[in-house]
């Protein structure tokens, strides 16, 4: 039985006052949502703060990418050590945003997986196909690149340490979300790619999410797919109410 597992992906919003008011009235409303793991991950000068906010309750801290390096001069990076000394659990690798517009490649991603895993952060791998990629069949040789690229020689000591998040570039933040069946038919191919990568035992254990416009209407239709265990949220997690929703609507 996977637990399921919403984490909320803030990108490029809320200071620091804002991140810790939605904490308290989040993690207040815990009870809607018990059995539901939930993270928050927030731009990293809010990581300190939300963090000691989020200390003690059910609620993790993710940050949105880390630099592989552990120490030295790379002008404007992140380590592990860094996040983790904030408390961080969990950090987003290899979102689309940050392949699309920073240029992050699949030998990039599996660096910072690398870095983050034997760092002792829990790692949210993104993977999925741009709207071109879908209408040209190329869905499943995309995500199979991404997913051998960015696990590429990794050893897998516990499943909980990988989240895969399956995420459509064209149903992200475009309130066009993936049909369940849609997100399903990838989802059961991810299973079968970790399967390959790390046995089929650990790969019935790994959760995989779906994102791409995920809000309160549609969370049930997509924890109803059997390989889906959960969801990222970009836009509908800037809100408590709707994050609140989303996560109630995931319980089991
Ligand atoms: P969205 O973003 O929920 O706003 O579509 C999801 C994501 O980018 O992780």
């Amino acid at each position: 039985m996977r637990t399921p597992i919403i984490a909320a992906n803030w990108k490029m919003h809320k200071r620091v006052a804002e991140a810790v008011e939605f904490a308290a009235a989040f993690t207040h409303r815990g009870e809607a949502f018990t059995g539901v793991e939930t993270i928050l991950c927030a731009p990293f000068t809010a990581l300190y703060s939300l963090g000691a906010r989020l200390a003690g309750t059910n609620t993790a801290l993710g940050a949105q990418d880390v630099y592989w390096e552990p120490k030295g001069a790379f002008t404007g990076e992140i380590s592990v050590e860094m996040l983790t000394d904030v408390g961080c659990r969990y950090v987003v690798i290899g979102h689309s945003e940050r392949r699309a517009l920073f240029g992050e490649t699949d030998a990039d991603v599996n660096k910072k997986v690398r870095a983050a895993l034997t760092g002792g952060l829990r790692v949210i791998l993104c993977v999925g196909e741009t709207l071109a990629q879908r209408r040209s069949g190329e869905t499943a040789a995309v995500v199979t690149r991404q997913l051998q690229g960015g696990l590429n020689g990794l050893e897998l000591a516990d499943p909980a340490d990988l989240v895969v998040a399956y995420e459509p570039v064209w149903a992200i933040g475009t309130g066009e979300n993936a049909t369940g069946d849609q997100a399903q038919e990838v989802c059961a191919l991810v299973r079968q790619r970790l399967g390959e990568l790390f046995g089929a035992e650990p790969a019935q254990s790994v959760r995989i999410q779906y994102g791409g416009s995920v809000k309160p209407a549609n969370v049930a239709e997509i924890m109803a797919q059997p390989d889906i265990d959960g969801a990222l949220v970009g836009g509908a997690s800037l809100e408590v109410e709707a994050f609140a929703a989303i996560c109630s609507g995931a319980r089991p």
